[in-house]
This record gives structure tokens, sequence and C-alpha cells, in this order.
């Protein structure tokens, strides 16, 4: 009954950096084509049902920008009021102005993303609104149906997938997707799951809650994951891997995925292909079907591509001068 057109993204064959690194099924499974541009889109429309099914008036949610740029889309869409609270100087230029966009009351707190995540789980408790953040149980029934699609799409399960680890919902929705549609019988095998976390916001692979995280890509800068628990499942039970990426792999990838396949993606996105390149280095990886998990687009953080070398030529309205900029006389 509700609906923006989430889901049935498309899955794209890598055409220059899988067979570079001697990986030639590499796929991008293209979830920044969701409504609002994130993989949230899946999970939110049922939480968000939810939340009508409920009879709330209000949603609420902490994010560092995905999930309050979804929930304000869908919470508009309901006619329902959204609270998000971010965390200050640290949410993307472009998510900031879809919730603006979309009506959303901001909270911008003095806090990273664990705070503004207990921030909300406390006013969930003493108010009448729904918390859609990935500890709403709906949100993970939502986001778990892209792992059908992968199976839909390759005629199978792939072997891995590198996916992106921040607050850890979409990695343990991954895992539980692959595993019902494998007791289904739609699959026969089961992929490694293969989280990627950024250096600087790397709990899970320290194996301890980081206190002030850092990271360009402030999607994942998250200290404390509250799905931590269901991630190391998905980890443990998928004989896959949890693993760390710096700042620079995350550019470097950044870089590639824009100029060599065509697909802008934001930072937190390009650090799941940064854990393929690693890994890359070190395994085999020539009769593996990969997926690598594209969350988001770089649309939604404009400020990142400073780190771009620009081409621009600033020239007189006429021919010759461009001619002349571009050096063809
Ligand atoms: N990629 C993007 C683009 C994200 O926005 C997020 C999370 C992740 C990956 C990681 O997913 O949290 O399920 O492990 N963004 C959340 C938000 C934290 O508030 O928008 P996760």
């Amino acid at each position: 009954m509700i609906t923006l057109g989430e889901g049935e993204t498309p899955l794209v064959l890598s055409r220059r950096i899988g067979p570079r690194i001697g990986c030639p099924q590499l796929y991008f499974k293209m979830e920044m084509c969701n409504p609002t541009g994130s993989f949230k889109d899946r999970g939110m429309v049922v939480a968000v049902a939810k939340a009508v099914e409920e009879g709330r008036e209000a949603i609420l949610c902490a994010s560092t920008g995905n999930t309050a740029a979804s929930a304000a889309a869908y919470a508009a869409h309901c006619a329902l009021k959204a609270y998000v609270i971010v965390p200050r100087n640290f949410i993307a230029r472009g998510k900031l102005a879809q919730a603006i966009a979309h009506g959303a009351t901001i909270v911008a707190v003095d806090g990273n993303f664990d705070d503004a995540l207990r921030l909300a789980r406390e006013l969930a408790s003493c108010h009448p609104w729904a918390l859609v953040n990935s500890v709403n149980p709906y949100r993970l029934e939502g986001q778990k149906t892209a792992a059908f699609e992968i199976v839909d799409q390759l005629g199978e399960a792939p072997d891995m997938v590198f996916i992106p680890v921040g607050n850890a919902g979409n990695i343990s929705a991954y895992w539980q997707g692959f595993v019902e549609y494998h007791r289904a019988g739609y699959a026969r095998q089961l992929p490694r799951m293969m989280g990627v976390q950024a250096e600087g916001a790397a709990p899970i692979v320290r194996g301890e809650p980081v206190a002030n995280p850092q990271t360009i890509a402030t999607a994942i800068r998250v200290g404390n994951p509250a799905s931590w628990q269901l991630a190391l499942k998905a980890k443990e039970e998928s004989k896959g891997a949890i693993n760390a990426v710096s700042d620079q792999q995350i550019l470097e990838a950044y870089a590639l995925l824009a100029r060599e396949e065509g697909i802008f993606a934001e930072p937190a996105s390009a650090a799941a292909l940064a854990g393929l390149l690693e890994l890359a280095q070190k395994e085999d990886l020539s009769r593996q079907v990969v997926v690598c998990i594209i969350t988001g687009s770089g649309l939604k953080d404009p400020d990142i591509v400073q780190s771009l070398p620009a081409r621009i030529v600033e020239v007189e309205a006429r021919i010759g001068a461009i001619e002349e900029a571009l050096g063809l006389r």
C-alpha cells in the first residue's frame, strides 16, 4: 500500500576494475538507485508502514544522514511527523538537504552517532513515536530483500559479498536474507559476508567500542554498533570476515568507481570496494563471484569530490577561446 519505488536495483558487471584485479565476475549492487539514494529505503518503507498500521503520528531516528533522509521522505509520503537526530557538523550536505526538503525536524546534537542513537532510544521510550533505526526489526525485514534480489539476478548466491559496516544492521539483514532464501530452496550455496569498516571507526575489528570514531566516510562513523552481535554472527556463520580500510584506501576506491566504472558512490560505499581491492592482492579471486554493495550515492556528499583532480577550463564564450584552452590550436 505504501511505496516510493524502492528495491529492484540493478546488478552491474564491473567492466574495468574486476578484470584488472583478477576478479572477472565482480558485480556492483546499485543500492544508490533507491528513491532517496541509499539502501535505507528498503527497510524504511516497512518500518513506516508498520508505524502507520500502529496509528503512530510521528517517527524518530538517529542517523549519520541516510536513515534521516529516508525517514524524512517516507514520513512525508505517509503524512507523519519525522524527528531526526544527527551528529552536528558530521552529516553530509546532500543528506541534510534531503531531511530539510522533506520537512523533518532536525535535531543536531553535540556528539556522535552513538550519542544520537542513545538519545533516540530514550526519547522513544517516553514519547509515542516509532523508532525507525535498524534496532526496529521491520527495518532488517525490508533490507534483507536485497539478498533475495542478488540471488534472483545471478541465478545463485555469490561466493562473497563486500559490504560497508556502520551500525551493522545491513550486513545482518543481508545474511538473514541469504539464509532464508537458501532454506527456501532458491539458492544452493551461501556467500561469505565480507564486512568493511573504516580504520578510525572499526569497533568490530578491534573488538571494543571506539569512543571517538573518525573517518571521512561519515555514513559509517559509528563507534558502538547496535547490531554488533548480529554482524559477528553473520561473519562467523558465513565464514566471512570484517576488516578495516584507511581513509586513503576509501578515497582511492571512490575515485576508481567514479572514473573507471561510471559509478558515483559515496565514500562509505567505496569502503566495500577498498576491502575487496585489499583481498585481491592476497587471494585468487579468478573463479569467485563477488558482489560489492553500493549502499549510497555520491551526490549525497558533494564535498568529498574535492579530493579528485578536476578538469575545469574557464574561458570566454567563443569557440576560438575553447579550442585554445583545450590545446587544439
Ligand atoms: N553505507 C551507507 C551509505 C550508510 O549510510 C550506512 C549507514 C552504511 C553503509 C552502513 O550500514 O549501519 O547498517 O552497518 N548509515 C546509517 C545512517 C548509520 O544513519 O544513515 P549499517
